[in-house]
């Protein structure tokens, strides 16, 4: 039986309930493909999961790995498995089921896209889950559209340093909340108006949005109704907005989960190689420090993302 290095989560708790183990490598079944991970994305909800605040996962899944984005190479697929073969790079988002603090991942061939050509394997893990989420709030939910305008809250983030990007690449205006230290950050990723959240009030800053992208919630998402268009739309990848505030509005709110979906993976792929967008990894740990990852993410200050290196 072939094993791996995998970190894994026993029972829910502080960084320290991470421990590094050795699992069973499990062999791709029909339609599945067996990816050698060389880098993995820590991203908050791996974080919320651990300390049990995510009501998807409860005590009685567990053990589990976590972790949702994985860039690798394809080691061996299944039957049924025509668009990859052995060797080729891949990057995924992987389902709730399958984790990426590992040496290897087994998942459906249908959840992977060809890792972009320019970047790296670390660069690559940081894209799936924040970009995908990024794409679907802007595109999918939010129907952003040129020349419209758009408030991402948290543009320095994960998310929200894709969520710039991609609403440029549209042709929207983008005016964003970060602190301080990200203003250079942001600008140089497009944004057009930058509001130092800890410093200045936003509704005092900028008004007619026709869409507010929300990674903050709370009363950042409460506030954002002053700046909304009549007629605009929030959308939130935190709580489900007021549908009262909605209706005095006229406007339509809603929060929602990122899928899975490697067609837009494909298409963010493209986006990476013409060069109109790029991750910005912050730091990167190895696989065995996946709790200190963890505790950066969820304590400091970070720009973009933060990877695990995943050695063989
Ligand atoms: N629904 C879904 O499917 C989905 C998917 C992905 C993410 N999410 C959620 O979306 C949120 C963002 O994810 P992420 O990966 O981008 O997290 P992240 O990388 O931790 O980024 C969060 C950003 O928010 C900034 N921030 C904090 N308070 C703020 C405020 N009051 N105003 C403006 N910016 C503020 C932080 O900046 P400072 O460090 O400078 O404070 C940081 O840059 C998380 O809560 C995550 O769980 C949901």
């Amino acid at each position: 039986m072939a094993t791996m290095k995998a970190v894994c989560l026993e029972r829910f708790g502080g960084p320290e309930a991470l421990k590094v183990t050795e699992l069973e490598r499990r062999e791709p079944g029909f339609g599945e493909v067996l990816i050698h991970v060389h880098a993995a994305s820590v991203n908050p909800v791996d974080y919320k999961t651990r300390a049990g605040q995510y009501p998807q996962v409860t005590q009685d899944s567990l053990p589990r790995v976590l972790g949702r984005d994985i860039s690798g190479t394809v080691e061996s697929v299944g039957e049924g498995v025509t668009h990859f073969k052995a060797g080729d790079d891949v990057y995924a988002l992987l389902d709730r089921d399958h984790g990426g603090y590992a040496q290897y991942v087994t998942l459906s061939a249908h959840l992977c896209a060809p890792k972009p050509v320019k970047l790296d394997h670390t660069a690559a893990a940081a894209v799936p889950l924040a970009a995908i989420t990024a794409w679907q709030g802007l595109f999918d939910q939010g129907e952003l559209m040129p020349g419209q305008r758009v408030l991402i809250h948290g543009g320095g983030g994960g998310v929200g340093h894709f969520a710039i990007q991609l609403a440029k690449s549209r042709g929207a205006e983008v005016v964003t909340t970060v602190s301080a230290e990200d203003k250079e950050f942001v600008q140089s990723l497009g944004a057009d108006q930058v509001i130092d959240y800890k410093a200045e009030k936003f509704e005092e800053k900028v008004k007619d949005v026709d869409l507010v992208f929300d990674l903050v919630d709370g009363e950042t998402q409460e506030r954002s109704w002053q700046v909304l268009k009549d007629g605009g739309t929030l959308i939130s990848t935190l709580s489900e907005p007021s549908s009262a505030r909605a209706m005095e509005h006229h406007a339509r709110a809603t929060s929602y989960f990122a899928q899975a979906n490697a067609q837009e993976l494909r298409q963010i792929g493209k986006l990476i190689d013409e060069g109109k967008i790029r991750p910005h990894v912050e730091v990167t740990f190895p696989l065995e420090r996946a709790a200190e990852a963890q505790r950066r993410l969820e304590s400091a200050h970070t720009r973009g993302k933060v990877v695990l290196q995943v050695e063989d």
